[in-house]
């Protein structure tokens, strides 16, 4: 996306908004290529939410009710989105899956972070799972979103060893740092460069 215009991010949140807030942190360098123009979420009242505003990031909150339409809700979502005309959009910790209509019309600009080495450990669980089975190594990996589980074309990863008194979440919060930093800079890479994808493989031009 090579534009001198920064690259227009929408990130959307479910928790602690961490990841967010690396990226807000990120974009306050002129040279890093992005910004993030809006915040959405899937609930009220969570600290995501309260990072965006106090960077004076505009927000949007749309929860799936229990027994919902999912169509429509994913429709909603897309409308909601698509009024800040993002380039990019960013699932840091949204706990929701985007369905098909969101994916159409934001087709291949759509990414997600995930705190494993995919493909192993997909889901909502990646920490809890990778130490279940006892891998030695885990870590974080970015993808390009699409209509699977953590299933998409593979951005970025990097790796976070297991220690032998980790709890799920001593785990998570070591992979987190690491997870913040490919977030910031694999976005990067997407603001200021092209790509393709071609069997699976991602390429930079
Ligand atoms: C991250 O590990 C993300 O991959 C996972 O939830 C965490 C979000 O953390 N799905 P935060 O809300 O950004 O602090």
């Amino acid at each position: 996306m090579p534009d001198s215009a920064p690259c227009r991010l929408v990130v959307l949140v479910s928790g602690t908004g961490t990841l967010l807030q690396a990226l807000i942190d990120a974009c306050a360098d002129p040279t890093y290529g992005a910004e993030v123009v809006a915040v959405g979420a899937d609930r009220d009242s969570i600290a995501g939410l309260q990072r965006a505003k106090n960077a004076d990031i505009a927000t949007f909150v749309h929860p799936l009710q229990r027994g919902a339409d999912r169509v429509q809700w994913d429709r909603e979502l897309t409308a909601l989105v698509a009024a800040f005309r993002p380039d990019l959009v960013v699932s840091a910790g949204f706990m929701k899956l985007l369905g098909p209509h969101f994916l159409s019309a934001f087709s291949g600009r759509v990414i997600n972070t995930h705190p494993a080495l995919l493909p192993s450990f997909p889901g909502m669980h990646g920490p809890r799972d990778a130490l279940a089975y006892g891998v030695k190594i885990s870590g974080a990996t970015v993808f390009l979103v699409d209509e699977g589980v953590d299933s998409g074309a593979i951005l970025s990863q990097a790796a976070v060893p297991v220690a032998e008194d980790d709890t799920v979440e001593t785990l998570h919060e070591r992979i987190k740092g690491v997870e913040r930093e490919l977030l910031v800079s694999t976005t990067r890479q997407l603001a200021n460069c092209s790509w393709h994808v071609i069997d699976r493989k991602v390429h930079w031009e």
